[in-house]
């Protein structure tokens, strides 16, 4: 299994090019299942996500094809993928596929939608919290499908004719429950429209990208989504937008080991709350052509307190690396979680590079050090693990991180992109 050697202590100073989002390109690649035409998405990022993605796709007819990458100056690839299911060849997703990666349990809105069945396997993913999805299950109840558990299976139905335009409010906020939706409606007879819809901007990308294939979609980006269902949808080609917890993750290690790093093909636009906490705890952010400018100023890190929340604000995707970047805050500061409920694994891996930090119920009190400590630690989840790397880049000595597999299905090159900028960071394949 690999492992990643860092040796902490030096300043990044560069260009880190931001790859496309995972958490678009998953949702995005799904609805090429909605279409007998090719869907083109470029810039789509190569992640193990993805790449498991590919496979299950495939498995339910959706032919592949990878058009090479372009290495352009600043070091970023590009990546275009069409994705062509003239047919849909099997319409359940099983247990050992979708168990691997949660996001697959979204092909339910297509399948649904185009052949008016699916039988798909509860999800797996992250080890995150329970992760139910009854917020799905209610969704398509809505749209008119017969929805039932059978097995460790959901068996969804949709009625003859297909599936039927509805008014449905979510109690909760669920961003993949509001891909699912946009897809199943969009295909649905008459109008449905969307309460508590998920704002993030991967939902907006998904939304742009199904009007481009003939969709009639308004409102993506606001909590109330309007969808008026067509009878068929085309084939399009769509640029995946950039990925803002990467683009944040590399900006939080910038301020914690100083230095003055451009991070190109990015948006300042797509993570203001999460900025705006990164120049509280005193590093400069700004806006240039292109991307964003982080200059970091490594030992003068200010305590400052966050809460997660729905987009817009802070996102959990970021929470571990903040936390990592307040191990080293001149004061106490306090990370609260609210989006899922056992999202604080990396609080122990983090304490065996000296940090102190006390949790209480879902609030972590930080209490800041002046120096880490390298040493061995696990990547327990996605987020969790480069947290780990981040505050290994910034503790004396060497870090060894393991389990590495949880950094490769959500951050590309990350090793390479941080090297360019005078990191010491090795992957180690054993
Ligand atoms: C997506 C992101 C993930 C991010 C999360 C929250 C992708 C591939 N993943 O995950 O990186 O951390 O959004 O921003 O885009 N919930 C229910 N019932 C349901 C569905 C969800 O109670 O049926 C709960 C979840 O347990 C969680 C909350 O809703 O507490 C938010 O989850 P959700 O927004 O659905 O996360 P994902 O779409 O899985």
């Amino acid at each position: 299994m690999d492992r990643i050697r860092i040796v902490g202590g030096n300043a990044l100073n560069g260009i880190i090019p931001i790859s496309g989002a995972k958490n678009a390109a998953l949702p995005l690649m799904i609805a090429s299942l909605l279409t007998s035409d090719t869907l083109t998405l470029e810039n789509v990022p190569h992640l193990a996500d993805v790449e498991g993605l590919i496979r299950i796709l495939g498995n339910h007819g959706v032919d592949i094809a990878v058009n090479g990458r372009r290495e352009h100056q600043d070091g970023s690839y590009s990546r275009t993928v069409h994705f062509t299911c003239r047919t849909v060849a099997d319409t359940t997703a099983p247990y050992e596929l979708v168990s691997k990666m949660r996001a697959s349990f979204w092909v339910i809105g297509p399948l649904l939608a185009r052949e008016g069945q699916a039988r798909v396997s509860l999800p797996g993913g992250c080890a995150i919290g329970t992760r139910p999805v009854d917020l799905f299950i209610e969704g398509l109840t809505a749209l008119g499908a017969e929805m039932e558990i059978d097995g460790g299976y959901i068996n969804a139905k949709a009625p003859k004719g297909g599936l039927i335009g509805a008014r449905y409010t979510f109690p909760k906020v669920s961003v993949g429950a509001t891909h699912v939706m946009l897809m199943a409606a969009s295909l649905a007879r008459g109008t449905t429209v969307i309460g508590n819809a998920a704002r993030e901007p991967e939902v907006v990308d998904l939304a742009n990208c199904l009007n481009a294939m003939g969709a009639k979609i308004s409102g993506a980006g606001t909590s109330t989504i309007t969808i008026e269902g067509v009878t068929s949808l085309s084939g399009a080609r769509h640029r995946v937008l950039p990925d803002r917890i990467e683009t944040g993750t590399y900006a939080m290690a910038v301020a914690m080991t100083g230095g003055d790093v451009t991070l190109s093909g990015t948006d300042i636009t797509l993570l203001d709350t999460a900025i705006e906490a990164i120049r509280r705890a005193g590093a400069e952010v700004s806006a240039v052509e292109g991307g964003i400018r982080v200059i970091g100023h490594g030992d003068q890190i200010r305590p400052v307190d966050i809460v997660t929340e729905p987009f817009p604000g802070f996102p959990t995707d970021l929470q571990a690396q903040f936390m990592g970047l307040m191990t080293r805050a001149n004061g106490v500061s306090h990370v609260t979680e609210t989006i899922f409920e056992n999202r604080f694994m990396h609080v122990q891996e983090l304490a065996r590079l000296g940090a102190k930090i006390t949790l209480s119920g879902q609030t972590a009190r930080i209490e800041g050090v002046t120096r880490l400590r390298g040493a061995p630690v696990m990547a327990t989840d996605l987020r969790a693990s480069v947290s780990l790397v981040i505050a290994g880049l910034a503790a004396e000595g060497e870090t060894m991180v393991s389990r590495v597999y949880h950094l490769d299905r959500g951050f590309e090159r990350l090793e390479e992109k941080l090297t360019r900028c005078g990191a010491i960071v090795e992957r180690i394949t054993d």
